[in-house]
């Protein structure tokens, strides 16, 4: 009576107290995320099918992270949304839940909740923004924003060009619309079996979208019935299917670090090189920016990500159960292409095998770094040059615009103490812009090096996420401007050329940087996350505790 007695304050009829099961509708609504901001909307329409489904909706906040205002990076916090929603789902009388995301982190932040917790949940994506239009071509977020951010400097465009063509970019409600990091991990989600068929691709605004919602919620009671929970769909096979997809899709870099870490809630064996050797024989199908020419929007008239999923075919596990109640295989057999200029044949694929995301490893990254082959340049994917080092990505901007930098088309820019326990947080800053000499004399691309993470909208010869990072005494921050520095992807090397008794006697003149808080969240971040190579959770919360309150069963 207790619990019935408040909740009838909301206007509720007494029989929907009859026993059915009652599902959370966790979304991640925000004015203050720009990206999710018709979430509360796409809410209505899985609430719809709740019911028409048998089941009590109740929809509830989780913590919004908007990729583009949240200050250092969003990264700090997709750890603190995971462990707010995995704790509300949990404390909360939920028999199963939905899982409303869009901007970034707040997927992988969801999907580590409900891993972690273990109820029945299916995830609903917000969509991707309309194709920007911008002087009768199509402008992708975040691509388009780098492009004019140096020909800014350059002295290409204007201010008051520059504002005009931001008013042409994000001309409805979604997140980013090129294959960045939203879109990636909207892939994956669908790739890993966790959200209906298409979910990924349908625009934010497309009726389908809502209808597709709407089926979710109905699909979300038969999934209480049937005890359909996140360990039997997002098993090995399925995250090795999501790993090849992100290769054929030309993903996000930054799906590495989110698979990692929803993979460690799950208990699934995972590991880095997973993401090297996997990819080896998988080709880029899809043409969409920043590594192609087109956009989401585009994806999804050519035929969506089930499209890819077909062409993939037998590099594929085709039995990898799916919320859907169905195999992929079985979900995708029937999946046609409409434009084969946006998805491409395997046998003419938009670039070739191997062209994906590559581990790297050496005596600069012993853990690990990664780097995306499609997004750099391949004349310097095997490159020898010297360094010029920068301790934050705030130094190298103080003299970006400087024409007496010391710096050429072979230097190797290093961007340090960018990492998780640096910034910290891990945020986007590896592609910094080039310096304006450079950008004057028409060169479009450089080696950078950096222990933080890339936009999955941005492009370059950028090596990222190095492990250990500088912050935690990896060799990054033994490393001195006019050091020869080696970077060889297809043999998968990074190295630095100096001799370890030198690298012994810099380590032991070395001294950790103060930490950046002695309180609160970013003081518990800093103690306990994790490096890239596993994904950057907090030590503490890797693995799951079930979806009972009270005492660790363990
Ligand atoms: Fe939210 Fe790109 S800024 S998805």
């Amino acid at each position: 009576m207790n619990h019935r007695a408040w909740m009838r304050s909301q206007g509720f009829t007494p029989e929907v107290f009859d026993g059915r099961p009652v599902i959370g509708i966790a979304t991640t609504w925000s004015e203050l995320a720009p990206c999710n901001v018709h979430l509360h909307r796409v809410a209505e329409s899985v609430k719809r099918g709740v019911w028409q489904a048998g089941g009590f909706p109740l929809e509830f906040p989780a913590m919004a992270l908007g990729e583009t205002l949240l200050r250092p990076t969003a990264m700090l916090y997709r750890n603190l949304l995971a462990m707010e929603a995995e704790e509300l789902i949990r404390a909360n009388p939920l028999d199963g839940v939905v899982l409303l995301s869009g901007c970034d982190k707040t997927t992988p932040g969801l999907l580590m909740a409900a891993s972690s917790v273990g109820l029945p949940a299916i995830m609903v994506t917000g969509g991707p923004m309309l194709n920007g239009k911008y002087q009768g071509t199509d402008v992708g977020s975040g691509t388009a924003v780098w492009r004019w951010e140096e020909d800014l400097l350059a002295g290409r465009m204007t201010e008051a060009e520059c504002a005009f063509a931001e008013g042409c970019m994000a001309r409805s409600n979604g997140h980013c619309m090129t294959m960045g990091t939203a879109s990636t991990m909207a892939s994956m989600a669908e790739a890993l079996g966790m959200q209906l068929p298409y979910s990924a691709t349908w625009p934010a605004v497309d009726a389908r979208r809502y209808s597709t919602a709407q089926r979710a919620g109905q699909r979300i009671v038969d999934m209480v019935e049937n005890d359909l929970t996140p360990d039997k769909i997002m098993t090995r096979d399925a995250f090795e299917n999501a790993i090849r997809v992100n290769a054929a899709i030309g993903g996000s870099t930054n799906a590495v670090i989110h698979l990692l870490a929803i993979a460690g809630r799950l208990g699934v064996q995972l590991e880095l090189d997973d993401f090297d050797t996997l990819i080896r024989d998988v080709p880029t199908l899809v043409n969409l920016q920043p590594s192609g020419k087109y956009l989401m929007e585009d994806f999804c008239y050519a035929g969506g990500l089930p499209a890819v999923m077909r062409e993939l075919g037998g590099l594929l596990h085709a039995g990898a159960l799916t919320v859907t109640g169905a195999t992929m295989g079985e979900n995708v057999k029937d999946a046609p292409v409409w434009n084969r200029d946006v998805i491409m044949p395997m046998d003419q694929p938009f670039q070739g095998a191997g062209t994906g995301t590559a581990v790297l490893r050496g005596n600069l990254a012993p853990d690990g770094a990664v780097i995306k082959q499609s997004a750099s340049s391949p004349h310097l994917l095997k490159h020898r040059g010297r360094a010029l080092v920068f301790d934050s990505p705030e130094a190298y901007h103080r003299v970006a615009a400087d024409e007496d930098l010391d710096i050429d088309e072979d230097t190797v820019l290093i961007i340090r103490y960018c990492g998780p326990k640096g910034y910290p947080g891990m945020p986007e800053t590896a592609n910094v812009p080039l310096p304006a000499k450079l950008l004057k004399r028409g060169v479009k691309d450089i080696v950078r090096i950096c222990d933080g993470r890339m936009s999955g909208t941005a492009y370059g010869t950028v090596v990222l996420h190095v492990a250990p990072e500088a912050a935690a005494g990896g060799p990054l921050a033994l490393v001195k401007t006019g050091d020869w520095i080696t970077l060889d992807v297809p043999a998968r090397i990074l190295s630095l050329d100096v001799p370890d008794d030198e690298l012994a006697a810099r380590k032991a003149a070395w001294t950790p940087p103060p930490r950046p808080a002695s309180r609160g969240w970013t003081w518990l971040y800093t103690e306990h996350v994790q490096q890239a190579d596993t994904g950057c959770d907090l030590d503490f919360l890797t693995g799951k505790s079930g979806a009972k309150v009270g005492r660790d069963p363990h």
